[in-house]
């Protein structure tokens, strides 16, 4: 069988979806779960965009020993030597240049004529070639470029030494048939096409990243670029977890596979979920929480005689382990270390005892304890944010009739300990309005959304929040049995990140590709 070579632009094209932003540390957190899984390729941002994210590729570069770190530019000379800079330290360092060259593009982006965008492409590729042995070249917009064109670039590509042409299907405008069509092509015109890798690059605006690229497989692609979950600019880009899925379930019919560590995909797409403050859908293939759940009668019925009248996959295949141990306010360390060595996780004694304190504290207030709940709470923060302020306690008077109002208690860093009371349109408002005036930040609410985190009256609320100040946004991510705490924390969670992005130059919040 066919090796596909998976190539994860999570870090880069999926920080490019609105309203994320993830700082070096979480860059690295991520890096290093994509390197557990088994990813091949990982590119890690854009330096030229920022000292910032020119700082955060160098972390992963660093930091990660066995995937390729890729480093993206524009085919521009100072482009090409901020990716020098910030791979240093990598173990298998490779470029990744583009050029748009569809019509559309070279007349009103680039304003450059068909020989215009060759010259300038080869010119890029043999200067990253002088200090690069891999350089990846994408024709953006490939996918709206024509065929014949496409032919010239990739050509040109390869004399000029690309090892990897990759194709993108920028806007996510074509089928399946089409973007198949394309490998076809360059694979049989090209001179010297079998010197290099293919690479296929797909957008999901029509809901057709995944066949496509499964498309380009059949027709001949080795790598596959797409993100987890497949977060990405507009509607997201492939998603890799399908990809790597539908070669596991179909190799009859694909004849490729992939090296992924497959039981590392739930946890992945946790992490990324979680440091993206993107939620996974419901019905998402493969890691939405109901991609494993059966509802009606007949499909419960034929799972309970045969799990294969109505599952193609098992879930523990892609790590989602179904425990049987349910934990209450009698359980002792002892079942709950057993029960985290089974939900996989790997703590040192230290952070076993704080999470059982945190477990006790959980137990009190709820009667049983599921995974879904242990893994919430031991997944609660988002990195270490220097807790600049923290909740201390939280009042809220609500009726029907009568004007919501809350007090807050919030501890500041230097110890300070403030209380305010503040009223709102709802109680949720009067929280924030109160610690607004504890924390003495202007801060604009740009998105909240709550999830109940498992089932039952007493369930974990999971609540995100979106704020921006000024030209930055951050998120934050707050938990509780109570869906005002939890409101309450999530708040604070994100102004304590807006304080670290405003303590930490060289951040950009949104990079331009032009
Ligand atoms: O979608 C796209 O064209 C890209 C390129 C930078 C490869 O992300
Ligand atoms: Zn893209």
């Amino acid at each position: 069988m066919r090796k596909i070579y998976i190539f994860d632009t999570s870090l880069r094209d999926g920080e490019q979806s609105p309203g994320v932003n993830l700082n070096t540390k979480e860059k690295v957190e991520i890096a290093l779960q994509l390197e557990k899984l088994g990813v091949d390729r990982i590119e890690a941002g854009f330096p030229a965009a920022s000292p910032g994210d020119s700082a955060a590729v160098n972390a992963v570069a660093r930091a990660v020993k066995n995937a390729s770190i890729i480093g993206l530019s524009r085919s521009r000379e100072g482009d090409i030597d901020a990716v020098r800079e910030a791979l240093i330290g990598a173990q298998d360092p490779c470029i990744h240049l583009f050029l748009a060259t569809s019509p559309i593009h070279r007349k009103h982006k680039l304003r450059m004529e068909k020989e215009q965008v060759l010259e300038a492409a080869d010119r890029a590729i043999r200067y990253a070639r002088r200090y690069f042995d891999k350089v990846e070249f994408s024709p953006e917009d490939a996918g709206r470029t024509e065929l014949d064109f496409l032919c010239e670039v990739t050509e040109m590509a390869i004399k000029a030494g690309a090892t990897v042409v990759n194709i993108p299907d920028t806007v996510g405008y074509l089928n399946p048939q089409e973007f198949g069509n394309i490998f076809k092509t360059l694979k049989d015109n090209v001179p010297g096409i079998e010197k290099i890798q293919l690479s296929a690059h797909c957008h999901d605006d029509l809901g057709m990243a995944t066949a496509n690229s499964l498309a380009a497989i059949l027709n001949g692609a080795d790598q596959i670029e797409g993100t987890i979950n497949g977060i990405g600019e507009r509607a997201g880009n492939t998603a890799i977890e399908e990809i790597a899925m539908a070669l596991a379930t179909r190799p009859d019919y694909f004849n490729a596979h992939t090296t992924l560590n497959l039981k590392e995909i739930a946890k992945t797409s946790r992490l990324v979920s979680k440091l993206t403050g993107m939620p996974v859908p419901g019905n998402k293939a493969i890691v939405g929480a109901n991609a494993f759940a059966h509802e009606s009668g007949i499909h419960q019925d034929g799972m309970l005689k045969e799990k294969t009248t109505y599952e193609i996959i098992s879930p523990d295949v892609i790590g989602l382990k179904d425990s049987k141990l349910v934990l209450g306010k009698h359980s002792g360390r002892h079942a709950f270390r057993e029960k985290l060595i089974d939900m996989g996780y790997e703590l040192d004694d230290e952070s076993v005892n704080h999470a059982f304190a945190k477990f006790k504290d959980l137990a009190d207030r709820k009667k049983t304890v599921g995974d879904e709940d242990i893994r919430a709470m031991l997944e609660e923060r988002l990195i270490d944010t220097p807790e600049v302020f923290a909740l201390e306690t939280i009042q809220v008077s609500y009726g029907n009739r009568s004007t919501p109002n809350a007090t807050v208690v919030i501890r500041a860093a230097d110890g300070e300990i403030r209380e305010e009371t503040a009223d709102g349109n709802g109680s949720v408002d009067a929280i924030y309005n109160a610690i607004d005036k504890a924390t003495r930040e202007t801060v604009e609410l740009e998105d909240y959304s709550i999830k109940s985190v498992s089932q039952g009256k007493d369930a974990l609320g999971e609540v995100h929040v979106v704020l921006k100040q000024n030209e930055q946004s951050a998120q934050g991510r707050g938990l509780s049995t109570d869906i005002l705490e939890a409101s309450a924390r999530a708040y604070l969670d994100a102004v304590n990140r807006l304080h670290d992005k405003r303590n930490t130059p060289g951040r950009r919040d949104n990079i331009s590709l032009i």
